[in-house]
Formats: structure tokens, C-alpha cells, sequence
């Protein structure tokens, strides 16, 4: 296996690549006949006529075209739920949960989707969903796609193998993959730990892509480079296989006599990748206060409102905290913009406690919060010298539309249900006679 992972490097290159010497055309995109016997077949993930910067295609050269598949009969449905929610009320309270359990069955990577919040509308492309994983089994004769949607797969225990038709992409906790909508793939266990578990962001609207730089000039933040899409690779396997798909909002699953991952050659800029957070340039004060966390951003998903994101996905890495005369920790704050969270491993300097690895949390529109009564009382006392942010990997999706939680999500276990009380300690240091 790991001698198949190759990567080529670039955000949304036209990249080309062939499995097999002379498999890309040359010159065109559909010969009256393809090398090796090859079906031509492209790939939209925008307008046909959406302007030259946003137009996403790829073209794919593969053993035989997708249409080649039984119909699609609806699968019952999973805890999988898709926005509009319309059988329960939004909610503003401030929300926290536990890790999600791994399972105790055999469970693969689709069988353990579980949607946590979700917001927009799927089939009139705007918002997301939230889901979790946490599985124990790969997924071997089935593969899957989602039409919903591109997926932003965020680990955050063990590591995870995507078979995808353009290729492989192998990721471990503290790097993410994105898969477009409607590419095909198959999640497998990627290390020999036994299971593994995440987040996924569902974006239904305009492709994550990276932010404007502003005056922070040509380089920071994530660097293009940086972005890793899979050389071509494929298999030519005879086998009764199910294709799983997601589709407004419903599962649906259709038969093949084959794997799926049959794409010998392909080029184009529309693509899965990989980037390993680790890279990402992060920039903050070196003076006072603080920059919005906006300067941490990783990607954004834009909405047709100039500066509001559909989903922006953000890091709080770690990093140095030099700041003087300041209160460090995030401020308290209330927002438009509404925000679920995740913690990949260490601790989040908001919280001095309840906030695990695995665990998320959910502020909504305009809902307070911010640093806990422990953690505001350490952070006015702290002496001010430069500190290392050592272990620390949170993350946020933030987007300007509030999110709805699931009914699983409200009533799961792994709920926090006293999650407000971290606030109460946060009593009156007020006295008119002192500065
Ligand atoms: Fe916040």
C-alpha cells in the first residue's frame, strides 16, 4: 500500500496523471477511441459555465463508465440527517459533548455517520452538516458518494485510508482530506490500531477554497503547495459490489459488478487532497490584544454575501502567546456568525477542563461564551512572559448560518448537560473605589 501513495502537490492545479504509460490523451479530452480501450468520462463540480477561477472538471479515463450500475433503490435511513431539519426546533443554548464512544460491533466508516448539527439547505446548495465517525471496519465491498455535498474529513484518532477513484490519500490525526462532491470512494482503517474516529463537514455549497490574504500579503496561513491530490491509480476487479450514495438527503444504493476505482488516468482540477495542519503559517499579535480568529483560517466555503462564509474551517494551532498587558485565552464574545468545535488532541486554551479530544461544542448565533471561571481567573493573575502553546489542535466551523442540532445530537449520552455551569463562577470583581 504505501508504495502507491504518491502525491502531487498544488491547490487545485490542473494536475494529470496516468497509471499506465500513454492512458491521458494528448491534445484532447475525448478521442473517438481511448487508449487501452479506456471509456472518457468527465467529472463537473461546478456550471459548465461557472467563470474560469471557480470552473472545477476533471476528466477521467477508466475501465468502464459510471452509468454502468443497477438503478438506485433508497436505503432506510441512518442517523445521518440532512438541513432543512423540520421535526425539531433550532436551539440557542451553548452545547458541549464527550468523545464520541467507538463502537463495540463491527461498524464501518458510513455505518457510523452520525450528524450532529446541520444548517442552509442541502438541495438548494447552501449550508452543512456536522457528522462524527468513529468506525472499527473497513469498508471492503461497498464504496460511496455523496451528491449532497463535499466532505472535509477531519481525524482525530487513527489514521484512515480513502481509495478514491482518483487515487489514494492516506491521512493521520492533525491532517484532513477533503473529497469532492460526487467522487467516488472507500474508507479503510489506516494504521493497524483497530479503529478510528472524526469529524466530517458536509459542505453543500461553493467548494471550500483558500481565504484572501489581505495585508498579509502573497504567502501565511495555508500555503497552496502544501495541498496533496493522489496520482492516478486504479483496480480492475470483477466482483458484486454496492455503491452507496448520498442524495437529498437519503441514502440510496445501487449494484456493480465491479470496483468503481477504476479510473486508469485523469486530469484536471477537480480532485481530492490532503494537507497536513501541521504546515499551516499561523500568524497572530506580536504586541497586544488580539487579531480575530478569522487569521486562523484554513479554508472557506463563500456564500454569496462578500466577507460572510458559508463555512469557514479554522485551526487554533500550536503557537506562541506573547501578547502584553493582555487577557491571552479567546475573549469573551458573542457572534452572528455560529460555530461548532472540535478538539484533535491536547487541551484549548479557552477551557481549563471538559473539553476532550474528540469531544465539540456548539455556540449559536449571537449565544454567549468564551473562557471558563477557572481559566479567566488564571489568565488575570498569569505573568505575561512569551509561552509555547504546545499541545493544541482545535478546530471550528464556523459559518454565518445557526446550526440546528440533531435530535441525536440533544438527546446522546454523550451529552454535557451541565456544560453552562463552567460560566457560573464568573462573579462581580466590580468596585467603584479601585482601578
Ligand atoms: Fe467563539
Amino acid at each position: 500500500m504505501q508504495g502507491d501513495l504518491h502525491y502531487q502537490s498544488g491547490f487545485r492545479n490542473h494536475f494529470a496523471s496516468e497509471a499506465l504509460l500513454g492512458a491521458l490523451p494528448v491534445g484532447q479530452n475525448s478521442p473517438q477511441r481511448c487508449h487501452y480501450g479506456l471509456y472518457a468520462e468527465q467529472l463537473s463540480g461546478s456550471a459548465f459555465t461557472a467563470p474560469r477561477n471557480h470552473n472545477l472538471r476533471s476528466w477521467l479515463y477508466r475501465i468502464r463508465p459510471s452509468v454502468a450500475q443497477s438503478e438506485y433503490r433508497a436505503l432506510a435511513n441512518s442517523w445521518v440527517e440532512t438541513s432543512p431539519l423540520t421535526h425539531v426546533a433550532a436551539d440557542p443554548n451553548q452545547m458541549r459533548w464527550d468523545p464520541l464512544p467507538l463502537p463495540d460491533e463491527p461498524m464501518d466508516f458510513i455505518d457510523s455517520l452520525l450528524t450532529m448539527a446541520v444548517n442552509g439547505d442541502a438541495s438548494a446548495q447552501f449550508g452543512c452538516a456536522v457528522h462524527l465517525y468513529a468506525c472499527n471496519r473497513d469498508m471492503s465491498e461497498r464504496f460511496f458518494y455523496d451528491a449532497d455535498g463535499e466532505l472535509l474529513i477531519v481525524p482525530q484518532q487513527g489514521a484512515l485510508l480513502l481509495r478514491t477513484e482518483f487515487g489514494l490519500l492516506h491521512i493521520t490525526p492533525g491532517e484532513i482530506a477533503v473529497i469532492p462532491r460526487g467522487i467516488k470512494f472507500q474508507v479503510r482503517l489506516g494504521d493497524d490500531t483497530g479503529a478510528a474516529r472524526g469529524y466530517i463537514c458536509e459542505n453543500y455549497a461553493s467548494p471550500l477554497e483558500l481565504p484572501g490574504l489581505g495585508p498579509i500579503g502573497a504567502n501565511g496561513l495555508a500555503n497552496p503547495r502544501d495541498f496533496l491530490s493522489p496520482v492516478a491509480w486504479y483496480e480492475d476487479k470483477q466482483d458484486a459490489v454496492e455503491l452507496v450514495a448520498k442524495f437529498s438527503g437519503r441514502f440510496w444504493t445501487a449494484r456493480l459488478d465491479h470496483s468503481p476505482l477504476d479510473v486508469v488516468a485523469w486530469h484536471g482540477n477537480y480532485a481530492p487532497y490532503k494537507y497536513d495542519l501541521a504546515n499551516f503559517n499561523t500568524v497572530n499579535t506580536v504586541s497586544f490584544d488580539h487579531p480575530d480568529p478569522s487569521i486562523f483560517t484554513v479554508l472557506t466555503s463563500t456564500s454569496n454575501t462578500p466577507g460572510m462564509a458559508n463555512i469557514d474551517f479554522v485551526v487554533f494551532p500550536p503557537r506562541w502567546m506573547v501578547a502584553e498587558h493582555t487577557f491571552r485565552p479567546p475573549y469573551f464574545h458573542r457572534n452572528l456568525m455560529s460555530e461548532f468545535m472540535g478538539l484533535i488532541q491536547g487541551e484549548y486554551d479557552a477551557k481549563a477542563e471538559g473539553f476532550l479530544p474528540g469531544g465539540a461544542s456548539l455556540h449559536n448565533c449571537m449565544s454567549p461564551h468564551g473562557p471558563d471561571a477557572q481559566t479567566f481567573e488564571k489568565a488575570t493573575q498569569a505573568k505575561l512572559e512569551p509561552h509555547y502553546q504546545a499541545e493544541t489542535l482545535a478546530f471550528m466551523f464556523e459559518s454565518r448560518y445557526v446550526f440546528h442540532p440533531t435530535p441525536a445530537a440533544l438527546d446522546a449520552e454523550f451529552r454535557q448537560r451541565d456544560y453552562v455551569d463552567v460560566w457560573q463562577g464568573l462573579g462581580s470583581h466590580f468596585d467603584p473605589n479601585t482601578t
